[in-house]
C-alpha cells in the first residue's frame, strides 16, 4: 500500500469528512475530547506563540490551542484533505477564532514552511497515516525552533492482553460496520484497524522520534494505551 498511500489517504478523508466527529465521538465514547485536551495540556503553550497543527483535519487542536495562545498568536492548521480543512474552517468561524488560526494545505512529510519556525508543533492521529514516518519526523524535526516540541496524540495497542484481544475485536469488526453505516466508507475504518497495527509501539516510535533528531522523547499512555500522548524536544 505504501508507494499510493498518501492518495488512498486522502481520498479516504476526503470521503468522510463531514461524519469525521460524528464517528469519533460514536466510537470513541466522546473519550477523543479529553485525549485532545491532554494533549493541549502537555503543550504547556504559551500567550503569542505560534503553533502548527499537522494533519490538523477538522480543527479540534487548533481550535483548543488558538483559544490558548491569544490574539498575538497564530496556528497553522496544516492538512492535505480539503474536504477535512473545510469542516475545520467552519468550527473555526463558530469559534471566532478566524484572526489566529490559518488553514493551509499541505502534505506533513514535506512541510511548504522555513526551518525554524514554530514554538510548538501539535499532530493528533496524524503520524500514522504517511506514507513515511521518518520522513515526516524529520520534516516537523526542520521547522520547529531549536528548544521546542513535538506533541503526538496518536492510537496505539492496549497494554493488557485481555484489554488487547477486545479493542482488536472492536476494532476490527464494529468500527467497519459503523463507519459503513454512518459514513458510506467501510474502507475508511478497515484501514483505520489496519493501520493503528501496524503503527510502532510507544517505545518504538520514541527510538525512530530520537534517530530524526529530538531529545528528551517520553511518551504518557491514555486508556489502557489505546492513546500515547508523545513529548519530544529539537
Ligand atoms: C485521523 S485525522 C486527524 C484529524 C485531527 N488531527 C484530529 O485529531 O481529529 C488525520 C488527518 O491527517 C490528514 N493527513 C494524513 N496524511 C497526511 C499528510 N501526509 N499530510 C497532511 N495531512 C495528512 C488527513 O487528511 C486527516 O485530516
Amino acid at each position: 500500500m505504501r508507494p499510493n498511500k498518501s492518495k488512498i489517504v486522502r481520498k479516504y478523508f476526503n470521503s468522510i469528512a463531514l461524519k469525521y466527529d460524528l464517528m469519533n465521538t460514536l466510537l470513541s465514547f466522546g473519550i477523543h475530547y479529553l485525549w485532545k485536551q491532554k494533549t493541549i495540556k502537555e503543550g504547556k503553550l504559551k500567550k503569542g506563540s505560534l503553533v502548527i497543527d499537522l494533519c490538523g483535519g477538522t480543527a479540534d487542536l487548533s481550535i483548543s490551542a488558538g483559544k490558548i495562545i491569544g490574539h498575538k498568536g497564530k496556528v497553522v492548521l496544516y492538512d492535505f484533505s480539503l474536504k477535512m480543512i473545510e469542516s475545520g474552517i467552519d468550527k473555526v468561524k463558530k469559534n471566532d477564532l478566524s484572526d489566529r488560526i490559518t488553514p493551509v494545505c499541505g502534505n506533513a512529510e514535506i512541510i511548504s514552511f522555513p526551518d525554524n519556525t514554530f514554538d510548538t508543533a501539535l499532530i493528533g492521529f496524524g503520524l500514522r497515516n504517511l506514507s513515511d514516518i521518518e520522513k515526516g519526523l524529520n520534516d516537523i524535526h526542520r521547522v520547529l525552533k531549536p528548544g521546542s516540541s513535538l506533541i503526538c496524540l496518536e492510537f496505539s495497542q492496549p497494554a493488557s492482553p485481555w484489554f488487547r484481544r477486545f479493542y482488536d475485536f472492536y476494532s476490527s469488526n464494529i468500527l467497519p460496520f459503523a463507519g459503513k453505516i454512518i459514513t458510506g466508507s467501510e474502507e475508511a475504518y478497515t484501514y483505520l484497524h489496519d493501520s493503528i497495527r501496524d503503527f510502532p509501539l510507544p517505545d518504538e516510535l520514541s527510538e525512530i522520534m530520537r534517530q530524526s533528531g529530538f531529545k528528551k522523547v517520553t511518551y504518557k499512555r491514555l486508556t489502557n494505551g489505546i492513546a500515547v500522548i508523545h513529548i519530544a524536544t529539537k
